[in-house]
């Protein structure tokens, strides 16, 4: 039993000064329970409201991807400045040290490989798995107006149900088939419909014209995908476009672990993502880190 509370201190109610009430930092979760909103600051930096999130799933449908041969080796040196790991279960049980006190993104869903129709992917984790790895959110690939779009969608409203019963975060990955076009009215309603559903945040491809109306007609919030590895300042002007245009971060794999410095090039999106620095600038401080890095 506790002891009696016998302390002769005078007892305060502060009674002058209300309970704070803070709106959540990110759009469209205040509402969410107090574990959601707890795994989301693991994913987005609360300080900025974004979030650096480093992509290396791809195995899961493509296998060892250029740069992913061996995560041991050439990324978990990055892992100390992602806010967040992408990955699948076998990466992180074989490789990620438990240790890592970040945010972990789960892929949730799979099924075919690049030989066979990638939109007809089914649930591939149960949601004791997901709390069993203290996962911060699941991530599930939508293939809206793809071959199997209705089985894709069933799979995020499943997790989606399973992720508010637990308080774990999904993430909705809209999967642009080969033959898709990909511009913001495409990206407006599959984010959109996405979002609808029930995903706590969204993952989107960034087009040039127009993504300002995919933010804004998405009523959660939107990280972009890095895609195919393109020039440095490129990809950094990507990144800093979707940024002024309100996305809320980045989920980026190829771009960091193929560029010719990976680390310097994390370092510099997240100048970019966080800091709001400008693309040639942040260009300027990735060859800067790049020599540091070859002459270390
Ligand atoms: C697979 C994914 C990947 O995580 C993501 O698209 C990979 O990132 P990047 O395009 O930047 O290499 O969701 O579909």
């Amino acid at each position: 039993m506790p002891e009696v509370d016998e302390s002769e201190k005078e007892k305060q109610f502060y009674t002058d000064i209300p309970a704070k009430s803070k709106p959540f930092f990110l759009k469209g979760c205040n509402s969410l329970d107090w574990g959601m909103k707890n795994r989301l600051s693991r994913i987005f930096n609360p300080r900025s409201g974004k979030t650096v999130m480093l992509a290396i799933d791809h195995g899961y449908f493509q296998g060892p991807t250029t740069g992913l041969e061996r995560v041991d080796v050439t990324i978990l040196p990055l892992l100390q400045y992602a806010d967040t790991l992408m990955l699948t279960r076998g990466i992180l049980r074989t490789i990620v040290p438990p240790t890592y006190d970040k945010g972990i993104v789960l892929r949730a869903s799979g099924g075919p490989s690049i030989l066979n129709e990638l939109s007809n992917e089914q649930i591939a984790i149960d949601i004791d798995e997901a709390i069993r790895l203290n996962v911060s959110a699941m991530a599930v690939q939508v293939f809206i107006g793809g071959q199997f779009e209705t089985q894709s969608v069933h799979n995020m409203t499943r997790l989606v149900d399973w992720g508010n019963r637990y308080g774990i975060p999904v993430l909705g990955v809209t999967a642009v088939g080969k033959e898709m076009a990909r511009d913001a009215k495409y990206m407006r309603l599959a984010s959109r419909i996405i979002a609808e559903l029930g995903v706590t945040y969204v993952k989107t491809y960034y087009v040039p014209e127009d993504f300002d109306t995919v933010v804004a007609s998405c009523p959660v919030p939107i990280v972009i995908a890095g895609g195919k590895k393109m020039p440095e300042l490129d990809a950094l002007a990507m990144a800093y476009n979707a940024i002024q245009d309100g996305a809320s971060g980045v989920d980026m794999g190829r771009n960091i672990f193929q560029s010719e410095s990976p680390v310097a090039m994390i370092k510099a999106i997240r100048k970019v993502v966080h800091d709001g620095v400008k693309p040639k600038e942040a260009y300027d401080f990735f060859l800067t880190e790049k020599s540091k890095a070859r002459k270390g």
